[in-house]
């Protein structure tokens, strides 16, 4: 009586989401890792992929070059079958610092979207970012204490609004540490805190989510400033509902 069963379950669930499993997403972020270190991103060839919002062809793309990585970290969203991964390089004459987020159709990797950011652009500095986000402890939450998808979205969102709205009440944590291109508010304090000014005035749209609860993290791409506004990414770590980690990429090219 085994097999019928097996087959009656297969028949209510797609392929697609039975596919798209934590492990199965962190084969993906490997296989994005190992693409950029070699610099041959066969595996994402069918892919749209993008720059700073713009299409660009995979292979003029900073993807088909061979970086040496010397940080990354991903975020896995089960629920939307995407992922998110932070990529910083800061050897030889290559600096970049990379976010990107990658979505899936089924089993198929149908976008590729990287925010890619070089000397130039706001706050830059590969070395200030490797050094303070390898220092931050990004660990995976204990089950018991996970928040929610609607509460981590909620406190990524509220930081966002605050650009242009001074009255949202953010989820502010202590201690809490906002790396901004290679600048860091944090001081290794108890009582740091994110809430030390955002400009106003600004709408940050478009935006586009990656969440993964174990790590109480999302990951959203933005135009900043507006529709037609600077590609950027924020992401932010909420431990217990109240932000601990913001990372920000904003490209000026
Ligand atoms: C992940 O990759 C490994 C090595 O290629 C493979 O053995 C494993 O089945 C993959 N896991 C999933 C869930 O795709
Ligand atoms: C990505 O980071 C993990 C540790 O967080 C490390 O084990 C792995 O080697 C890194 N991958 C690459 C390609 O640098
Ligand atoms: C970049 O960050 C490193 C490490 O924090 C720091 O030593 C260096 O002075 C910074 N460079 C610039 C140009 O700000």
């Amino acid at each position: 009586m085994i097999l019928p069963k097996l087959v009656l379950c297969a028949a209510f669930v797609t392929p697609a989401l039975a596919q798209c499993t934590y492990s199965f997403l962190q084969n993906i972020t490997a296989s994005y890792l190992a693409a950029q270190t070699s610099g041959q991103p066969a595996a994402f060839s069918s892919a749209t992929y993008t720059e700073n919002f713009r299409a660009v062809s995979i292979a003029s793309g900073v993807i088909s070059r061979p970086l040496k990585i010397d940080h990354n970290r991903s975020l896995h969203d089960t629920t939307q079958c995407a992922t998110y991964t932070e990529v910083v390089v800061a050897n030889g004459a290559n600096h970049y610092v990379i976010g990107t987020q990658i979505r899936l159709t089924g089993t198929a990797i149908t976008q590729v979207d990287s925010i890619v950011t070089t000397r130039g652009d706001w706050l830059f500095n590969a070395t200030g970012t490797l050094y303070y986000a390898s220092r931050e402890d990004w660990f995976t939450i204990p089950e018991a204490e996970r928040d929610t998808r609607a509460v981590i979205q909620a406190g990524g969102d509220a930081y966002l609004d605050l650009f242009n709205n001074p009255r949202v009440v953010v989820p502010w944590g202590t201690p809490c540490a906002r790396l901004e291109g290679g600048a860091y508010t944090g001081r290794g304090l108890p009582s740091d805190s994110c809430n030390v000014g955002v400009p106003s005035g600004v709408a940050l749209v478009n935006r586009r989510y990656v969440i993964d609860e174990t790590v109480g993290s999302v990951d959203v791409f933005l135009a900043f400033g507006g529709p037609n506004g600077r590609p950027d990414s924020h992401e932010f770590r909420l431990e217990k509902g109240k932000l601990r980690f913001v990372h920000t990429l904003t490209d000026m090219a």
